[in-house]
Protein backbone atom coordinates (compact mmCIF):
# COMPACT_ATOMS: atom_id res chain seq x y z
CA UNK A 1 0.00 0.00 0.00
CA UNK A 2 1.16 3.50 -0.83
CA UNK A 3 0.43 6.55 0.57
CA UNK A 4 0.66 9.81 -1.42
CA UNK A 5 0.91 13.09 -0.26
CA UNK A 6 -0.54 16.25 -1.33
CA UNK A 7 1.69 17.86 -3.38
CA UNK A 8 2.09 21.75 -3.62
CA UNK A 9 3.69 22.15 -6.91
CA UNK A 10 0.94 23.56 -8.66
CA UNK A 11 0.81 26.53 -5.81
CA UNK A 12 4.15 27.64 -6.93
CA UNK A 13 3.91 31.08 -8.60
CA UNK A 14 6.05 33.42 -9.82
CA UNK A 15 9.93 33.32 -10.65
CA UNK A 16 12.28 30.26 -9.61
CA UNK A 17 14.29 33.12 -7.94
CA UNK A 18 11.13 34.18 -5.74
CA UNK A 19 10.53 30.55 -4.64
CA UNK A 20 13.91 29.88 -3.83
CA UNK A 21 13.08 29.60 -0.30
CA UNK A 22 10.61 26.84 -1.08
CA UNK A 23 13.27 24.09 -0.78
CA UNK A 24 16.27 25.55 1.02
CA UNK A 25 18.84 24.23 2.77
CA UNK A 26 19.14 27.24 5.75
CA UNK A 27 22.17 27.26 7.93
CA UNK A 28 21.65 29.08 11.20
CA UNK A 29 24.48 31.30 12.38
CA UNK A 30 24.79 32.23 16.10
CA UNK A 31 27.18 35.04 15.27
CA UNK A 32 29.02 35.48 18.34
CA UNK A 33 30.19 31.74 18.55
CA UNK A 34 30.47 30.91 15.03
CA UNK A 35 34.31 32.72 14.30
CA UNK A 36 35.99 35.69 15.51
CA UNK A 37 37.81 37.32 13.07
CA UNK A 38 39.08 39.69 15.64
CA UNK A 39 40.58 37.17 17.90
CA UNK A 40 38.79 39.09 20.63
CA UNK A 41 37.00 35.64 22.13
CA UNK A 42 33.46 37.01 20.57
CA UNK A 43 32.65 35.71 17.16
CA UNK A 44 31.92 38.57 14.28
CA UNK A 45 30.52 39.91 11.19
CA UNK A 46 34.26 39.68 9.65
CA UNK A 47 34.59 36.12 10.56
CA UNK A 48 31.42 35.07 8.73
CA UNK A 49 33.14 36.78 5.26
CA UNK A 50 36.07 34.31 6.31
CA UNK A 51 34.00 31.83 6.62
CA UNK A 52 32.37 31.74 3.60
CA UNK A 53 33.81 29.44 1.55
CA UNK A 54 33.35 26.96 4.15
CA UNK A 55 29.68 27.87 3.93
CA UNK A 56 29.40 27.84 0.18
CA UNK A 57 32.14 24.40 0.12
CA UNK A 58 28.74 23.27 2.90
CA UNK A 59 26.61 23.77 -0.48
CA UNK A 60 23.80 26.03 1.76
CA UNK A 61 21.20 28.19 0.03
CA UNK A 62 21.00 30.86 2.81
CA UNK A 63 22.60 31.54 6.04
CA UNK A 64 20.27 33.13 8.78
CA UNK A 65 22.36 34.85 11.50
CA UNK A 66 21.26 35.26 14.94
CA UNK A 67 20.99 38.96 15.87
CA UNK A 68 23.74 40.90 15.61
CA UNK A 69 22.94 44.35 16.85
CA UNK A 70 23.61 46.07 19.34
CA UNK A 71 22.68 44.47 22.79
CA UNK A 72 23.57 44.57 26.40
CA UNK A 73 23.74 40.59 25.94
CA UNK A 74 21.30 39.77 28.53
CA UNK A 75 19.56 36.97 26.21
CA UNK A 76 22.33 36.42 23.33
CA UNK A 77 21.33 39.34 21.62
CA UNK A 78 17.74 38.80 21.76
CA UNK A 79 17.72 42.03 23.54
CA UNK A 80 18.26 44.85 21.04
CA UNK A 81 19.35 48.05 21.35
CA UNK A 82 19.09 49.21 18.20
CA UNK A 83 17.38 47.13 15.35
CA UNK A 84 19.50 48.85 12.40
CA UNK A 85 23.43 48.69 13.55
CA UNK A 86 26.01 46.20 14.18
CA UNK A 87 26.87 45.79 17.41
CA UNK A 88 30.71 46.96 17.20
CA UNK A 89 32.04 44.23 19.15
CA UNK A 90 30.55 42.05 15.72
CA UNK A 91 31.48 45.15 13.42
CA UNK A 92 30.29 47.67 11.43
CA UNK A 93 27.59 48.03 8.76
CA UNK A 94 30.50 48.47 6.71
CA UNK A 95 31.58 44.77 7.85
CA UNK A 96 27.91 43.70 7.14
CA UNK A 97 28.23 44.79 3.69
CA UNK A 98 31.25 42.62 2.89
CA UNK A 99 29.66 39.62 4.08
CA UNK A 100 26.23 40.35 2.27
CA UNK A 101 28.53 41.00 -0.70
CA UNK A 102 30.80 37.80 -0.06
CA UNK A 103 27.30 35.52 0.56
CA UNK A 104 25.98 36.66 -2.13
CA UNK A 105 28.80 36.34 -4.61
CA UNK A 106 28.58 32.59 -4.10
CA UNK A 107 25.08 32.29 -4.46
CA UNK A 108 24.36 31.92 -0.81
CA UNK A 109 20.91 34.07 0.09
CA UNK A 110 21.05 35.95 4.00
CA UNK A 111 18.34 35.97 6.11
CA UNK A 112 18.31 37.87 9.34
CA UNK A 113 16.69 37.38 12.89
CA UNK A 114 13.69 40.30 13.60
CA UNK A 115 12.77 40.63 17.15
CA UNK A 116 9.35 42.13 17.25
CA UNK A 117 8.01 41.14 20.97
CA UNK A 118 10.08 43.12 22.85
CA UNK A 119 13.51 45.70 22.75
CA UNK A 120 16.13 45.79 25.38
CA UNK A 121 15.95 47.95 27.80
CA UNK A 122 18.62 50.42 26.21
CA UNK A 123 16.43 50.93 23.62
CA UNK A 124 16.73 54.69 22.87
CA UNK A 125 12.53 54.36 22.71
CA UNK A 126 12.37 52.27 26.00
CA UNK A 127 14.59 55.00 27.51
CA UNK A 128 12.47 57.68 26.57
CA UNK A 129 9.59 55.53 28.19
CA UNK A 130 11.56 55.25 31.16
CA UNK A 131 11.89 59.63 31.46
CA UNK A 132 8.48 60.26 30.81
CA UNK A 133 5.39 59.96 33.50
CA UNK A 134 2.79 57.90 33.53
CA UNK A 135 0.57 57.76 30.90
CA UNK A 136 2.45 59.66 27.98
CA UNK A 137 2.93 58.47 24.53
CA UNK A 138 5.98 57.18 25.09
CA UNK A 139 4.94 54.78 27.88
CA UNK A 140 2.52 53.75 25.44
CA UNK A 141 4.76 51.71 23.21
CA UNK A 142 5.71 49.60 25.99
CA UNK A 143 3.08 47.36 28.18
CA UNK A 144 2.93 49.70 31.63
CA UNK A 145 0.59 49.06 34.15
CA UNK A 146 -0.19 50.50 37.63
CA UNK A 147 1.02 48.59 40.35
CA UNK A 148 -1.30 46.97 43.12
CA UNK A 149 -0.90 47.61 47.48
CA UNK A 150 -1.06 51.54 48.20
CA UNK A 151 1.57 52.76 46.09
CA UNK A 152 2.08 50.07 43.61
CA UNK A 153 4.30 48.62 45.34
CA UNK A 154 3.06 45.07 44.33
CA UNK A 155 3.17 43.80 40.86
CA UNK A 156 -0.30 44.02 38.55
CA UNK A 157 -0.09 40.43 38.67
CA UNK A 158 1.30 37.12 39.42
CA UNK A 159 2.38 36.59 35.75
CA UNK A 160 6.05 34.53 35.61
CA UNK A 161 8.45 34.97 33.01
CA UNK A 162 9.38 32.52 30.15
CA UNK A 163 12.84 32.72 32.03
CA UNK A 164 11.26 32.04 35.51
CA UNK A 165 11.03 35.07 37.85
CA UNK A 166 8.08 37.74 37.88
CA UNK A 167 7.25 38.82 34.28
CA UNK A 168 6.52 42.29 35.73
CA UNK A 169 9.33 45.02 36.52
CA UNK A 170 8.85 48.06 38.88
CA UNK A 171 9.90 51.51 37.48
CA UNK A 172 10.07 53.43 40.54
CA UNK A 173 7.01 55.70 40.32
CA UNK A 174 4.41 53.04 41.06
CA UNK A 175 4.17 51.70 37.50
CA UNK A 176 5.07 48.17 36.47
CA UNK A 177 6.51 46.98 33.08
CA UNK A 178 5.54 43.77 31.41
CA UNK A 179 8.22 41.44 30.30
CA UNK A 180 7.75 37.81 28.48
CA UNK A 181 11.47 36.92 28.83
CA UNK A 182 14.46 38.67 30.73
CA UNK A 183 14.14 41.99 32.43
CA UNK A 184 16.20 43.63 30.07
CA UNK A 185 13.81 42.72 27.74
CA UNK A 186 10.21 45.25 28.00
CA UNK A 187 7.32 43.69 25.38
CA UNK A 188 6.43 46.58 23.18
CA UNK A 189 2.85 47.53 22.80
CA UNK A 190 1.73 46.40 19.39
CA UNK A 191 -1.24 48.56 19.35
CA UNK A 192 0.43 51.73 19.54
CA UNK A 193 1.46 52.88 15.82
CA UNK A 194 4.97 54.15 16.21
CA UNK A 195 6.20 50.51 17.06
CA UNK A 196 4.33 49.43 13.70
CA UNK A 197 6.44 52.47 12.11
CA UNK A 198 9.03 51.35 13.74
CA UNK A 199 9.55 47.88 12.46
CA UNK A 200 8.27 48.64 9.28
CA UNK A 201 11.45 51.37 8.94
CA UNK A 202 13.56 48.39 10.51
CA UNK A 203 12.26 45.82 7.59
CA UNK A 204 12.90 48.09 4.76
CA UNK A 205 16.42 49.06 6.28
CA UNK A 206 17.94 45.51 6.00
CA UNK A 207 15.97 45.24 2.55
CA UNK A 208 17.48 47.47 0.91
CA UNK A 209 21.03 46.69 2.28
CA UNK A 210 20.44 43.68 0.56
CA UNK A 211 18.76 41.20 2.96
CA UNK A 212 16.82 38.41 1.42
CA UNK A 213 14.50 37.35 4.43
CA UNK A 214 13.82 37.87 7.94
CA UNK A 215 12.95 35.03 10.86
CA UNK A 216 10.82 36.60 13.08
CA UNK A 217 11.59 35.72 16.83
CA UNK A 218 8.42 34.82 19.47
CA UNK A 219 6.01 35.95 15.86
CA UNK A 220 3.30 34.26 17.85
CA UNK A 221 3.41 36.63 21.08
CA UNK A 222 3.31 39.73 19.44
CA UNK A 223 -0.07 40.55 19.61
CA UNK A 224 -1.77 41.33 23.29
CA UNK A 225 -4.97 42.02 24.41
CA UNK A 226 -5.10 42.56 28.28
CA UNK A 227 -8.50 43.08 29.87
CA UNK A 228 -8.12 46.40 32.67
CA UNK A 229 -8.28 44.02 35.59
CA UNK A 230 -5.94 41.55 34.80
CA UNK A 231 -6.24 37.92 35.44
CA UNK A 232 -3.83 35.50 37.51
CA UNK A 233 -1.29 33.21 36.35
CA UNK A 234 -3.49 29.96 37.43
CA UNK A 235 -6.60 32.02 34.91
CA UNK A 236 -4.07 32.62 31.92
CA UNK A 237 -2.89 29.05 31.90
CA UNK A 238 -6.00 27.58 32.40
CA UNK A 239 -7.57 29.78 28.82
CA UNK A 240 -7.86 27.97 25.59
CA UNK A 241 -4.35 28.58 23.31
CA UNK A 242 -6.11 27.32 19.87
CA UNK A 243 -9.16 29.84 19.85
CA UNK A 244 -7.17 32.66 18.52
CA UNK A 245 -8.43 35.13 21.87
CA UNK A 246 -5.62 34.27 24.24
CA UNK A 247 -4.37 37.67 25.73
CA UNK A 248 -0.58 36.82 25.74
CA UNK A 249 -0.16 33.70 22.96
CA UNK A 250 -1.37 33.49 19.28
CA UNK A 251 -4.03 35.79 19.12
CA UNK A 252 -5.65 36.28 15.69
CA UNK A 253 -4.81 39.61 15.97
CA UNK A 254 -1.19 38.95 15.07
CA UNK A 255 -1.62 38.60 11.60
CA UNK A 256 -3.03 41.60 10.45
CA UNK A 257 0.32 42.97 11.87
CA UNK A 258 2.46 40.08 9.58
CA UNK A 259 -0.17 41.32 6.63
CA UNK A 260 1.42 44.61 6.63
CA UNK A 261 4.38 43.41 6.86
CA UNK A 262 4.00 41.21 3.62
CA UNK A 263 3.08 44.76 1.75
CA UNK A 264 6.84 45.47 2.61
CA UNK A 265 8.51 42.17 1.78
CA UNK A 266 6.36 42.95 -2.03
CA UNK A 267 7.65 45.64 -2.53
CA UNK A 268 11.12 43.92 -3.14
CA UNK A 269 12.09 42.26 -6.39
CA UNK A 270 12.26 39.14 -5.84
CA UNK A 271 10.11 39.60 -2.73
CA UNK A 272 11.80 39.32 0.70
CA UNK A 273 11.30 36.34 2.91
CA UNK A 274 10.39 35.52 6.14
CA UNK A 275 9.67 32.75 8.57
CA UNK A 276 7.98 32.72 11.82
CA UNK A 277 9.21 31.14 15.02
CA UNK A 278 5.98 30.51 16.68
CA UNK A 279 5.94 27.36 18.86
CA UNK A 280 1.94 27.17 18.56
CA UNK A 281 -0.80 24.26 19.52
CA UNK A 282 -1.23 22.77 16.29
CA UNK A 283 -0.05 22.36 13.08
CA UNK A 284 -3.81 24.15 12.02
CA UNK A 285 -2.53 27.45 13.62
CA UNK A 286 1.36 27.30 12.80
CA UNK A 287 -0.30 27.22 9.25
CA UNK A 288 -1.91 30.91 9.75
CA UNK A 289 1.82 32.16 10.01
CA UNK A 290 3.01 30.14 6.89
CA UNK A 291 0.12 31.95 4.92
CA UNK A 292 1.32 34.23 1.65
CA UNK A 293 -0.44 37.18 2.55
CA UNK A 294 1.62 36.56 6.09
CA UNK A 295 4.94 35.63 6.67
CA UNK A 296 4.47 32.49 4.72
CA UNK A 297 6.87 30.24 6.36
CA UNK A 298 7.01 28.90 9.88
CA UNK A 299 9.43 26.80 11.84
CA UNK A 300 7.72 23.21 12.49
CA UNK A 301 10.06 22.00 15.30
CA UNK A 302 7.43 18.74 15.92
CA UNK A 303 10.66 16.85 14.72
CA UNK A 304 12.70 18.59 16.99
CA UNK A 305 10.24 17.42 19.79
CA UNK A 306 9.85 13.83 18.80
CA UNK A 307 11.58 11.09 19.83
CA UNK A 308 13.81 9.24 17.28
CA UNK A 309 11.06 7.09 15.81
CA UNK A 310 9.51 5.91 12.73
CA UNK A 311 6.06 6.22 13.54
CA UNK A 312 6.41 9.93 14.83
CA UNK A 313 8.60 10.97 12.00
CA UNK A 314 6.28 9.38 9.14
CA UNK A 315 2.77 11.11 11.09
CA UNK A 316 4.72 14.08 11.42
CA UNK A 317 6.08 14.59 7.70
CA UNK A 318 2.75 13.40 6.64
CA UNK A 319 0.45 15.49 9.20
CA UNK A 320 2.77 18.52 7.82
CA UNK A 321 3.17 18.04 4.27
CA UNK A 322 -0.48 17.81 3.79
CA UNK A 323 -0.55 21.33 6.13
CA UNK A 324 1.26 23.74 3.94
CA UNK A 325 0.09 21.92 0.58
CA UNK A 326 -3.28 23.47 2.20
CA UNK A 327 -1.86 26.31 2.43
CA UNK A 328 0.14 27.46 -0.22
CA UNK A 329 3.78 27.50 2.20
CA UNK A 330 6.31 24.98 1.91
CA UNK A 331 7.18 22.66 4.89
CA UNK A 332 10.29 23.63 7.42
CA UNK A 333 12.18 21.11 8.99
CA UNK A 334 14.52 21.74 11.93
CA UNK A 335 16.12 19.29 14.58
CA UNK A 336 18.54 21.82 16.13
CA UNK A 337 18.38 25.43 17.08
CA UNK A 338 20.32 27.96 19.73
CA UNK A 339 17.29 27.29 22.00
CA UNK A 340 17.49 23.52 22.41
CA UNK A 341 19.83 20.67 22.85
CA UNK A 342 21.94 19.43 20.14
CA UNK A 343 20.13 16.58 18.34
CA UNK A 344 23.25 14.00 18.62
CA UNK A 345 23.11 14.65 22.64
CA UNK A 346 19.34 14.23 22.82
CA UNK A 347 19.61 11.12 20.57
CA UNK A 348 22.41 9.64 22.83
CA UNK A 349 19.77 8.68 25.33
CA UNK A 350 18.78 5.46 25.58
CA UNK A 351 15.98 3.92 25.30
CA UNK A 352 14.57 6.93 23.39
CA UNK A 353 15.83 10.69 23.58
CA UNK A 354 12.50 12.26 24.62
CA UNK A 355 11.59 11.03 28.00
CA UNK A 356 15.47 11.60 29.53
CA UNK A 357 15.91 14.14 27.60
CA UNK A 358 13.28 16.05 29.47
CA UNK A 359 14.22 15.19 32.78
CA UNK A 360 18.64 16.66 32.11
CA UNK A 361 20.14 16.51 28.64
CA UNK A 362 22.96 18.34 30.30
CA UNK A 363 24.22 16.04 32.65
CA UNK A 364 24.22 13.10 30.21
CA UNK A 365 27.71 14.70 29.05
CA UNK A 366 28.92 15.63 32.76
CA UNK A 367 28.99 11.53 33.59
CA UNK A 368 25.56 10.46 33.56
CA UNK A 369 25.62 6.25 34.24
CA UNK A 370 26.92 5.02 31.24
CA UNK A 371 24.19 2.44 30.42
CA UNK A 372 21.64 5.21 29.88
CA UNK A 373 24.03 7.10 27.36
CA UNK A 374 25.83 6.33 24.52
CA UNK A 375 27.30 9.46 22.51
CA UNK A 376 28.14 7.42 19.48
CA UNK A 377 25.00 6.57 19.22
CA UNK A 378 23.24 9.73 19.39
CA UNK A 379 25.48 10.76 16.50
CA UNK A 380 24.77 8.38 14.50
CA UNK A 381 21.29 8.69 15.17
CA UNK A 382 21.36 12.32 14.43
CA UNK A 383 23.28 11.90 11.22
CA UNK A 384 20.33 9.31 10.24
CA UNK A 385 18.01 11.88 11.61
CA UNK A 386 19.57 14.89 9.21
CA UNK A 387 19.75 12.84 5.92
CA UNK A 388 16.03 11.89 6.45
CA UNK A 389 15.12 15.30 6.79
CA UNK A 390 17.22 16.32 3.95
CA UNK A 391 15.57 14.46 1.85
CA UNK A 392 12.18 15.72 2.35
CA UNK A 393 10.38 18.32 0.39
CA UNK A 394 10.51 21.51 1.73
CA UNK A 395 12.95 23.60 3.36
CA UNK A 396 15.86 22.92 6.34
CA UNK A 397 17.11 24.76 8.77
CA UNK A 398 20.44 23.55 10.06
CA UNK A 399 22.03 24.39 13.12
CA UNK A 400 25.81 25.79 13.03
CA UNK A 401 28.13 22.80 13.75
CA UNK A 402 25.33 20.04 13.46
CA UNK A 403 27.31 19.37 10.19
CA UNK A 404 30.24 17.85 12.79
CA UNK A 405 28.18 15.98 14.47
CA UNK A 406 28.52 18.48 17.47
CA UNK A 407 27.20 17.54 21.14
CA UNK A 408 25.77 19.72 23.52
CA UNK A 409 28.31 20.82 26.48
CA UNK A 410 26.99 19.72 29.35
CA UNK A 411 29.56 21.21 31.99
CA UNK A 412 29.69 24.73 31.71
CA UNK A 413 30.55 26.35 35.11
CA UNK A 414 28.27 29.03 36.56
CA UNK A 415 30.69 32.07 36.23
CA UNK A 416 30.92 31.27 32.40
CA UNK A 417 27.25 30.64 31.60
CA UNK A 418 25.10 33.62 29.94
CA UNK A 419 21.90 32.51 29.46
CA UNK A 420 19.36 34.15 31.56
CA UNK A 421 17.09 30.84 31.83
CA UNK A 422 19.93 29.71 34.15
CA UNK A 423 20.44 32.38 35.96
CA UNK A 424 16.70 32.88 36.10
CA UNK A 425 15.77 29.28 37.75
CA UNK A 426 13.52 28.44 34.27
CA UNK A 427 13.89 25.73 31.59
CA UNK A 428 12.93 22.54 33.55
CA UNK A 429 13.54 20.51 30.54
CA UNK A 430 17.47 21.09 31.05
CA UNK A 431 17.68 20.93 34.81
CA UNK A 432 17.35 24.58 34.73
CA UNK A 433 21.13 24.37 33.02
CA UNK A 434 20.04 26.37 30.15
CA UNK A 435 20.88 26.89 26.97
CA UNK A 436 24.66 27.69 26.70
CA UNK A 437 25.49 24.28 26.01
CA UNK A 438 24.35 24.25 22.43
CA UNK A 439 26.06 28.14 21.77
CA UNK A 440 30.03 27.14 22.37
CA UNK A 441 31.67 28.67 19.95
CA UNK A 442 32.75 25.87 17.01
CA UNK A 443 35.83 24.32 16.65
CA UNK A 444 37.58 24.97 13.26
CA UNK A 445 40.93 23.22 14.01
CA UNK A 446 42.01 20.47 16.01
CA UNK A 447 44.34 23.00 17.93
CA UNK A 448 45.82 25.89 18.92
CA UNK A 449 43.77 29.08 20.15
CA UNK A 450 40.00 28.25 20.72
CA UNK A 451 40.33 25.41 18.15
CA UNK A 452 40.58 27.99 15.52
CA UNK A 453 38.01 29.76 16.38
CA UNK A 454 39.69 32.93 16.98
CA UNK A 455 42.71 34.09 18.92
CA UNK A 456 41.73 35.15 22.12
CA UNK A 457 40.34 32.59 24.41
CA UNK A 458 36.34 31.69 23.39
CA UNK A 459 33.46 33.67 25.08
CA UNK A 460 32.23 30.10 26.34
CA UNK A 461 35.10 27.89 26.95
CA UNK A 462 35.27 24.86 24.63
CA UNK A 463 35.81 21.46 26.32
CA UNK A 464 38.60 19.28 24.82
CA UNK A 465 36.86 16.84 23.32
CA UNK A 466 35.95 19.12 20.64
CA UNK A 467 39.15 19.04 18.98
CA UNK A 468 37.75 15.28 17.57
CA UNK A 469 35.03 17.71 16.09
CA UNK A 470 36.84 20.57 14.17
CA UNK A 471 36.48 21.35 10.89
CA UNK A 472 39.94 20.59 9.80
CA UNK A 473 39.82 17.08 11.41
CA UNK A 474 36.37 16.13 9.87
CA UNK A 475 37.69 17.57 6.40
CA UNK A 476 40.40 15.04 6.27
CA UNK A 477 38.28 12.38 6.95
CA UNK A 478 36.04 11.25 3.45
CA UNK A 479 33.60 9.30 6.42
CA UNK A 480 32.91 12.29 8.22
CA UNK A 481 29.34 13.80 9.21
CA UNK A 482 31.23 17.38 7.93
CA UNK A 483 31.88 15.30 4.34
CA UNK A 484 28.66 13.43 4.52
CA UNK A 485 26.37 16.85 5.06
CA UNK A 486 28.66 18.17 2.06
CA UNK A 487 27.63 15.12 -0.23
CA UNK A 488 24.23 15.32 1.06
CA UNK A 489 23.65 18.82 0.18
CA UNK A 490 25.08 18.37 -2.99
CA UNK A 491 22.79 15.67 -4.53
CA UNK A 492 19.74 17.30 -2.98
CA UNK A 493 19.33 19.67 -5.76
CA UNK A 494 19.05 16.72 -7.97
CA UNK A 495 16.89 15.76 -5.60
CA UNK A 496 14.58 18.24 -5.16
CA UNK A 497 12.22 18.11 -8.26
CA UNK A 498 9.32 18.72 -6.89
CA UNK A 499 7.36 19.23 -3.29
CA UNK A 500 5.81 15.45 -2.42
CA UNK A 501 6.99 12.28 -1.50
CA UNK A 502 5.27 8.69 -1.58
CA UNK A 503 5.84 6.17 1.25
CA UNK A 504 6.55 3.30 0.15
CA UNK A 505 5.61 0.53 2.70
CA UNK A 506 8.56 -1.94 3.84
CA UNK A 507 7.06 -4.45 6.16
CA UNK A 508 8.82 -2.92 8.82
CA UNK A 509 7.85 -0.78 12.00
CA UNK A 510 11.29 0.94 12.38
CA UNK A 511 12.22 1.04 9.03
CA UNK A 512 10.66 4.56 6.83
CA UNK A 513 11.11 4.33 3.05
CA UNK A 514 10.06 7.35 0.30
CA UNK A 515 10.19 8.25 -3.04
CA UNK A 516 10.25 12.00 -4.39
CA UNK A 517 8.72 12.06 -8.10
CA UNK A 518 11.93 11.90 -10.17
CA UNK A 519 12.12 8.28 -8.06
CA UNK A 520 14.90 9.09 -5.87
CA UNK A 521 14.33 7.21 -2.72
CA UNK A 522 15.23 7.42 0.92
CA UNK A 523 15.30 4.68 2.90
CA UNK A 524 16.14 5.20 7.08
CA UNK A 525 16.16 2.55 9.74
CA UNK A 526 15.30 3.93 13.02
CA UNK A 527 16.32 0.16 14.37
CA UNK A 528 18.97 -1.62 15.18
CA UNK A 529 18.03 -4.33 13.10
CA UNK A 530 19.90 -4.33 9.01
CA UNK A 531 17.12 -3.57 6.82
CA UNK A 532 17.94 -5.79 3.29
CA UNK A 533 17.29 -3.81 0.10
CA UNK A 534 18.59 -5.99 -3.14
CA UNK A 535 20.83 -4.80 -5.48
CA UNK A 536 20.20 -1.41 -5.30
CA UNK A 537 23.13 0.46 -4.93
CA UNK A 538 23.11 4.03 -2.99
CA UNK A 539 24.05 7.54 -3.64
CA UNK A 540 24.45 8.41 -0.32
CA UNK A 541 25.92 5.90 2.58
CA UNK A 542 26.59 2.79 2.29
CA UNK A 543 24.90 -0.71 2.68
CA UNK A 544 26.78 -3.48 5.16
CA UNK A 545 26.75 -7.32 3.92
CA UNK A 546 23.50 -5.57 1.29
CA UNK A 547 21.69 -3.79 4.00
CA UNK A 548 20.84 -0.55 5.46
CA UNK A 549 22.69 -1.06 8.67
CA UNK A 550 20.53 0.16 12.46
CA UNK A 551 20.23 3.75 12.61
CA UNK A 552 21.78 4.57 9.22
CA UNK A 553 19.83 6.31 5.93
CA UNK A 554 20.48 5.52 2.39
CA UNK A 555 20.03 7.48 -0.72
CA UNK A 556 19.19 5.88 -3.74
CA UNK A 557 18.67 7.27 -6.84
CA UNK A 558 15.99 6.12 -8.71
C1 LIG B 1 13.29 33.23 20.86
C2 LIG B 1 14.76 33.02 20.67
C3 LIG B 1 15.39 32.83 22.01
C4 LIG B 1 15.15 34.07 22.84
C5 LIG B 1 13.67 34.39 22.93
C6 LIG B 1 13.45 35.78 23.42
O1 LIG B 1 12.65 32.11 21.34
O2 LIG B 1 14.98 31.95 19.80
O3 LIG B 1 16.76 32.58 21.91
O4 LIG B 1 15.65 33.87 24.14
O5 LIG B 1 13.07 34.35 21.65
O6 LIG B 1 13.84 36.71 22.45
Amino acid sequence: MTDAVLTTDALVTGSADAAWWRQAVVYQVYPRSFADADGDGLGDIRGVVEKADYLAGLGVDAVWLSPFYPSELADGGYDVADYRDVDPRLGTLADFDDMIAALHGREIKVIVDIVPNHSSDRHVLFQAALAAPKGSPERDRYIFRDGLGENGELPPADWQSCFGGSAWEPVGDGQWYFHFFATEQPDFNWDNPDVHAEFLHTLRFWSDRGVDGFRIDVAHGVSKDLPDVLPSQAELDALSTTDGRHPLWDRDAVHDIYREWRQVFDEYDPPRIAVAEAWVATAERRAKYASPEGLGQAFNFDLLEADFDAAQFRHIVTDNLAQSAATGSSSTWVLSNHDVVRHATRYALAPRNGSLAKQGSAWIIAGAPADQVDLARGGRRALAASLFLLGLPGSTYLYQGEELGLHEVGDIAPEHRQDPAFFRGADPDRDGLGRDGCRVPLPWTGDGSSFGFGAGSAHIPQPGWFAGYAVAIEDADPASSLNTYRRALALRHELQTGESLEWIETGRDDVLRFARPNGWQVVTNFGTEPFPLSGEEPVLGALVDGAVAGETTVWLRG
